[in-house]
């Protein structure tokens, strides 16, 4: 059955309006009929079931997005919801943080194998890596150690630290060919003052997957908090939280989630609530009800979330999960990673080309970066956009000279296939 994108947003429309009905009756959690059934997947012909994803994204066909890595194209349902529930909050103008927020809580919670208590929404990854790094109550001289292939929103906030409190930066270069190689760099660098270990869960640089849980075990056998950024993972990869072993995750839901721009999630386990000080505060993060007096902060994470916020926002990023579940956790990841595997394929061995991502399956995800002996990363991205029509990420972090290539649900093996031929036509033209 052929699947028109327009008659998907149109149902997709109708069922948002029903929905926000509902929610302005008793401001009911987003229902489920807001995201579209979608048809069955047939492994021996997948291409039906991802077009009828595809149908779902007002983003454009030209030129193809490869950079879900950077920036997160959001589903239409999604923004339906965003919309919808502005509208609806704007026609009776009450605040009801809670009786939004919480419902979108316990499914976020879910989603990540975590309690609801133990996260919050924040507006973006960055937000959850700066209140680990404010608010752990460190002295001058503790250590942080982290990759050196830190996204500026991981790195940025020790080194902020490391000015005002003298916290002091450790890091390591990233192992691309053994997984266990990265454990063992973080333990030759603990000392007795470390106090912090951070990792990207992966890489925004190669996409390099971590051994998150194996990097857990370490720093919980030496008593460090580990702290995971999680900006290219969640929606990616299934992640449970929980299972991993950290004790703070910070994540975005406008990366690989499909959620609306501005949105994150952050969380910290429940027994080390009361070790991260709240460096920003006000209604909502706890109780004070005559001045002067001590504040009563929430027994949760939720002491993060202070003051007024988008509830649409927050609809729309739940309205998000559920379209991933509806998609399939592992077939989100499955679909990223073999199209990964097939370019991977298709340009090894072309002369001039090197692939810095890990060639191990267990070590990348749903991201490829490419070096083009010849031409530098502006030069290559321009290239690719210009004569290709491909939307490409230029690498600089850490002098790399890099380009990198995000596959998520929205592209297809077809869009893979140019990306393969356009990077072999690179090779002779550039
Ligand atoms: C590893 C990593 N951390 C943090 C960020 C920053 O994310 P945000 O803009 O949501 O704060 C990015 C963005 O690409 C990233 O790749």
């Amino acid at each position: 059955m052929p699947f028109d994108r327009r008659t998907f947003l149109q149902n997709a429309g109708v069922a948002a309006f029903a929905a926000v009905a509902i929610r302005r009756l008793g401001a009911a959690p987003v229902p489920t009929s807001l995201v579209p059934a979608l048809p069955r997947f047939d492994a021996s012909h997948p291409d039906a079931f991802w077009a009828a994803v595809r149908a779902q994204y007002p983003l454009r066909d030209d030129p193809v997005y490869l950079n879900c890595g950077g920036l997160g194209p959001t589903p239409q349902p999604v923004l339906n919801t965003v919309f919808e529930t502005m509208t609806a909050m704007q026609q009776h103008s009450e605040p009801e943080h809670p009786q939004h927020v919480d419902p979108a809580r316990k499914t976020m919670a879910r989603f990540l194998g975590v309690e609801p208590a133990e996260i919050c929404f924040v507006r973006n990854t960055t937000e959850g890596n700066s209140i680990v790094a404010a608010g752990l109550r460190l002295q001058a001289g503790d250590e942080v150690i982290f990759e050196s292939h830190a996204h500026p929103g991981g790195s940025y906030p020790w080194f902020n630290q490391a000015k005002q409190r003298g916290i002091v930066v450790r890091l390591f270069e990233p192992d691309h060919e053994h997984a266990e190689g990265n454990v063992e760099r973080i333990r030759t660098l603990i000392t007795p003052r470390t106090k912090v270990i951070q990792v990207s869960h992966l890489t925004c640089t190669t996409g390099l997957a971590m051994p998150v849980r194996a990097i857990a075990a370490l720093a919980q056998a030496h008593g460090i908090w580990f702290h995971i950024d999680g900006a290219q993972s969640v929606g990616m990869i299934p992640v449970n939280i929980d299972a991993i072993g950290c004790d703070s995750y910070a994540t975005s839901g406008h990366k690989w989630l499909g959620g609306p721009h501005e949105t994150g999630i952050f969380y910290l386990r429940r027994a080390r609530l009361e070790e991260v000080a709240v460096p920003e505060i006000g209604s909502y993060s706890g109780d004070l009800p005559f001045l002067p007096g001590t504040i009563a902060l929430e027994p949760s994470a939720t002491r993060f979330e202070y003051g007024t916020r988008n509830l649409g926002l927050i609809a729309g990023l739940e309205t998000a999960v559920r379209f991933q579940e509806e998609i399939g956790r592992e077939r989100i990841a499955a679909h990223g990673h073999e199209l990964v595997s097939r370019l991977i394929d298709g340009i090894s061995g072309v002369d001039g080309i090197e692939i810095l991502t890990p060639r191990l399956d267990a070590m990348r995800g749903s991201m490829a970066t490419i070096r083009h002996a010849r031409a530098n990363p502006g030069r290559l991205t321009g290239y690719l956009q210009k004569k290709h029509r491909l939307r490409c990420r230029p690498v600089g972090e850490q002098k790399l000279e890099a380009v990198r290539i995000s596959f998520h649900v929205f592209n297809s093996a077809a869009e893979c296939d140019r990306v393969i031929a356009a990077v072999r036509a690179s090779a002779r033209d550039l």
